[in-house]
């Protein structure tokens, strides 16, 4: 073990050993004291507009670490920064911080769509320049961000002789946590990388080996929250963390590999995406999550009024309940008269948009083997695919082109540019694509610098013909949407459909209790709710045995889960013979999928959340509450609504005797008369869920 990593980690139980040994660096100023830090410790500190966050920068033997306290506390303990490249010394070992500059911003700033129109990004930063005190004398700068809600940094590498075209092997930073907090979880080195398709773990970080971010920590006395993920990931490679059992509560950056294991290839002047850390003293405060959209650059979209939320049926679940295939032959999903059901059901039920799958030539023999032969812009002889552009342009309804790529990369980008512009000529703008598949045709990791290029390329060509993207199989998402705002959901978690074919018997009850505190933070999710069917029967005869994948949750849980389950792209997912007679679909109907402001009400990470939103530009809230196989009840104060206004509650509850695994269809529709003054009783059964709409009385 390197000596100075034992000397940080001997410093867990007695700070003063390792303080001691330390020598101030040459042209580097004292530290003050923030307003909470109990201790002056030497380094460059950077605190939070309200001083509680406070992150210290300092080069002891050499080496440059940071560290993160939050009122004083020690959040991470002294924590490696720097590089190893290929072919060229590390820069980490002969450092030492040669000058810095601060600056404050405090902007607020409007979302086309989102969670909440207005985000404030009110931040102090602190920027050190670093230099090797060898030859060649790199120089490099670290920029630290605090924020009240988290803090963050960046590496940025100045053109330089001794600095041009550089391959970096390995990212030396390092998280090392004060404290072994529990930490909710799904690992980075397991096969089927591609998909982030696990189930949450949750266990002391202690313990962990491989873990994909966001990583979402609660301190073992419950009173802090942290979540490290990054933002603005641009022409490198994704952000996993890795730990040994030797390193106690050290993760490090495990970045994902090219084809021969280099990590991310570039030249100078280069900037790294920002490494984040969300900091909340309770579970709800953690969402809506605004710090890594903070760190993206502002819109650079000229025009966004054709960029527009939605929802959206699709000829999708079919499919995966096997009663339809995307290959063709007798049971074609896509052919032009089913699309034509499709289209006329969106358009008699007020849904934006209609995805079809299965649409293009290539998914006959086996599609993830076979991705060079996938057509983006060529229609199976039963797809009239310009008859059905007119017939839903007529119908007032968007159809959404699928584009599976199995991770044929260049054969997709080979054939862009002419399918975007035939999609755009066509009236459609929208696309749901998917890279179903581990490493590319040339072996690249599905995470690496080459693919999140890939993906950057798609959303840049994609708005340059005024597409919106739907991405399955995506790159973790990093905030690129304030960007790109056409870069609207994606999947990257464990979805719906995992309960029509997965392992496990599909997904557990309290698995989007977990998403909400963990995947949701990064961004929206394409989960496609809104399975009414729950035991699968209809369409394929048979209940499903308990033992095999079904829905684990009510229906009144599948209708939460559109307040709860954030998308812009929001999929009514079942079959739409499936929802015809149902009164509950109404909700599916009304609920909003674009929001001014989110409120977290009540949640513990992997039991329960209770969210409330209000729809954009509308005095409707809709509320949102689901819980794991626990049944619960809430008293929630309406306290949100404006005070002085009447209001109807239109609630969908749990029905009598309710629960997952034995009753699961009963829906309760009531209403009432609520104010700011209401407490609304909210029952959920075991697996179950409530969804409310709260609409100003007319
Ligand atoms: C996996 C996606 O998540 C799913 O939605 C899609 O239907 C299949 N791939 C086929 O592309
Ligand atoms: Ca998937």
């Amino acid at each position: 073990m390197h000596t100075g990593i034992s000397c940080i980690i001997r410093s867990l139980v007695s700070a003063a050993i390792c303080i001691g040994l330390i020598g101030g660096a040459p042209g580097f100023a004292e530290a003050q004291p923030g307003p909470n830090t109990a201790q002056a410790q030497p380094g460059l500190r950077v605190a939070s507009p309200d001083g509680r966050n406070t992150v210290v920068v300092d080069v002891r033997e050499g080496n440059l670490y940071y560290s993160l306290q939050r009122d004083g506390r020690s959040i991470i303990l002294p924590s490696r920064l720097g590089f190893q490249f290929r072919g060229a010394r590390a820069l980490g070992d002969s450092l030492r911080l040669v000058n810095s500059t601060r600056n404050t911003v405090d902007n607020t700033w409007t979302q086309p769509w989102g969670e909440v129109a207005r985000v404030r990004d009110h931040h102090n930063e602190l920027r050190v320049e670093v230099v090797e005190t060898v030859a060649p004398a790199r120089r490099f700068y670290v920029a630290f961000r605090a924020f009240n809600d988290g803090v963050a940094f960046r590496y940025e590498l100045p053109a330089q002789p001794a600095l041009g075209e550089f391959v970096i092997i390995e990212e030396l930073t390092q998280f090392t946590f004060a404290d072994d907090a529990r930490a909710w979880w799904i690992p980075s080195n397991v096969p089927r990388l591609d998909r982030s398709e696990m189930l949450y773990a949750s266990s002391p970080v202690s313990v962990i080996d491989s873990i994909q971010t966001p990583l979402t920590m609660e301190t073992r006395d419950g009173k802090t929250f942290i979540v490290v993920h990054e933002a603005n990931l641009v022409d490198y490679a994704r952000m996993n963390l890795a730990g040994r059992p030797s390193e106690n509560r050290t993760l490090r950056a495990a970045l994902a590999p090219l084809a021969g294991g280099d990590k991310v290839r570039a030249r100078t002047p280069f900037n790294t995406p920002w490494r984040t850390i969300q900091l909340a003293d309770r579970a709800v405060d953690l969402a809506p999550s605004v710090l890594g959209l903070n760190l993206n650059p502002p819109n650079v979209l000229p025009d966004v009024s054709w960029i527009k939320p939605m929802k959206y049926v699709g000829i999708w679940w079919g499919m995966h309940i096997g009663t339809m295939t995307w290959s063709s032959g007798p049971k074609h999903g896509a052919t032009t008269a089913n699309t034509k059901r499709y289209i006329d059901f969106a358009a008699a039920n007020g849904i934006g948009g209609v995805l079809v799958e299965g649409w293009n030539t290539g998914w006959d023999g086996d599609w993830i083997q076979n991705r060079n032969a996938f057509s983006f812009t060529q229609a199976y002889p039963d797809y009239d695919l310009r008859g059905l552009a007119a017939y839903a342009k007529q119908k007032g309804v968007k159809l959404i082109a699928h584009n599976e790529t199995s991770g044929g990369i260049q054969n997709y980008e080979r054939q862009m540019e002419e399918a975007f512009a035939l999609y755009q000529s066509l009236g459609i703008d929208a696309i749901k694509s998917g890279y179903v598949t581990d490493t590319t045709a040339e072996g690249h990791s599905h995470h690496s610098q080459f693919m999140v290029n890939h993906y950057r390329k798609v959303i840049e060509t994609a708005a340059k013909y005024r597409i919106m993207l739907d991405v399955h199989e995506p790159i973790h998402d990093t905030g690129e949407r304030r960007t790109y705002p056409n870069m609207m959901s994606r999947e990257g978690a464990r979805g719906q459909e995992y309960n029509a074919w997965g392992g496990e018997g599909g997904n557990p009850p309290e698995h989007e209790t977990i998403l909400f505190f963990t995947r949701m933070l990064a961004g929206p999710m394409d989960f496609t709710p809104g399975v009414f069917d729950i035991l699968i029967e209809r369409g394929t005869g048979r209940p499903r045995r308990p033992d095999e994948s079904r829905i684990r949750t009510t229906v009144a849980k599948q209708l939460a889960l559109y307040v709860v389950l954030y998308s812009p792209l929001q999929m009514a997912a079942d079959l739409p013979e499936n929802y015809e007679r149902q009164p509950a679909f109404q909700f599916i109907r009304d609920v909003a999928v674009d929001w001014d402001e989110t409120r977290v009400l009540e949640g513990r990470i992997g039991d329960y959340v209770v969210v409330a939103r209000k729809a954009r530009n509308s005095p409707e809230w809709f509320l949102g509450a689901i819980t794991d196989e626990e049944g619960r009840s809430f008293d929630i104060p309406l306290s949100f609504l404006p005070p002085g206004t009447s209001y109807v509650a239109e609630v969908y509850a749990d029905g009598p005797n309710a629960h997952w695994l034995t009753n699961p269809l009963p829906v309760s529709i009531s209403r009432a008369t609520v104010n700011a003054g209401t407490r609304l009783r909210v029952t959920l059964a075991p697996g179950g869920g409530q969804a409310v709409r709260i609409r100003p009385v007319r």
